[in-house]
């Protein structure tokens, strides 16, 4: 008998993924289900990407335009599907076209642009229509509207228009949406890059209670470095690539590799890295230590006020 393995949630093994395919056999193309990477020259958006990801967890994924971001988020729910190697959400293979409907069900998506998210003219009506779609029971999709919307802090806009409300809000609805098909794992990808701060603050609070209070597992893929802060690990893709892996304090502690993959640490980290360079050259300063892994301000503030 087989010993099922069990994996982690998201659990990748050798990824390798691009978008430029060519029919093996131009006349049969689809007939054996075959297209293949076009040799020599497959331009792999993603490569030898091995990566396990445990329930319940925060992770932040960072990079360049272009480093494969948005690509893994779509490996992962099934919009596209791996070229070699493996996706395992929940142990379901997602190279096995009949694990899609299970697999959107566990792995929830929330976009950049809330308007193309939202469908219905009324913000009860469109979180409900996922579960509707699902064919819940109406009682059932009642109440996991009103849990949804709780959640998000919307419950007051459940008779408003989606259209009206303010960014912030707009994807506060995207997220309940998501919330009421019950996925273990939401994936936000870029979010909050369309939203003022303000807008920017309610989604991040929204997601960060979703992971501590309902232990759901967060992917957020964002370009804010000061969103990264807030998470367990960070993985910094680069051309396709994990070329970091861990948590934000060692992450944002390697300035000279972040700024090599084209991307920048939190201002207040970076402050740090300059005093600290300046204090090379800078005989009075010579006496005090500026931490080149501080991430908060009040952590300066404080580290700054005990040495003066
Ligand atoms: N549908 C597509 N067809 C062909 N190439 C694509 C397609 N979508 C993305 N690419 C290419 O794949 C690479 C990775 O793109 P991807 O969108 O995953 O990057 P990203 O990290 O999400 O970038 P951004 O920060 O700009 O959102 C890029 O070179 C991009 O041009
Ligand atoms: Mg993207």
């Amino acid at each position: 008998m087989n010993t099922e393995t069990i994996r982690q949630l998201i659990h990748i093994e050798n990824l390798y993924f691009t978008y430029r395919y060519i029919a093996a056999d131009s006349a049969n193309a689809y007939k054996d289900g075959g297209c293949f990477p076009v040799y020599p020259d497959p331009e792999y958006v993603l490569k030898n990407i091995n990566l396990d990801i445990t329930e319940g967890s925060f992770t932040v994924i960072l990079g360049h335009n272009g480093s494969g971001k948005s690509t893994l988020a779509k490996l992962m729910n099934m919009i596209l599907s791996p070229t070699e190697g493996k996706i395992y959400i929940n142990n379901l293979d997602t190279s096995a076209e009949d694990n899609v409907t299970e697999v959107r069900r566990i792995v929830g998506m929330v976009f950049q642009n809330p308007d193309n998210q939202l469908v219905a003219a009324i913000v009860e009506e469109d979180v409900a229509f996922g579960p509707e779609n699902l064919g819940v029971e109406p009682p059932e999709i009642r109440k996991r509207v009103d849990e949804a919307l709780e959640t998000v802090g919307m419950s007051e806009y459940k008779l408003h228009a989606p259209h009206k409300l303010s960014g912030g809000q707009k994807q506060r609805i995207a997220i309940a949406g998501v919330i009421a098909l019950s996925p273990k794992i939401i994936i936000l990808d870029e979010s909050t890059a369309m939203l003022d701060p303000a807008g920017r603050k309610e989604v991040l609070n929204t997601v960060k209670r979703l992971n501590t209070e309902k232990n759901m597992t967060v992917i957020l893929i964002t370009h804010y470095m000061n969103e990264a802060v807030m998470a367990d690990r960070v993985i910094v893709l680069n051309k396709g690539e994990i070329y970091l892996d861990g948590t934000p304090k060692y992450i944002f502690s390697q300035f000279d590799k972040i700024k090599k993959a084209g991307l920048d640490v939190p201002q207040v980290t970076e402050l740090m890295y300059m005093l600290n360079e300046e204090q090379k050259s800078n005989d009075k300063l010579k006496k005090y230590a500026f931490p080149t892994d501080i991430l908060h301000t009040k952590e300066a503030a404080d580290i700054i006020e005990s040495q003066v």
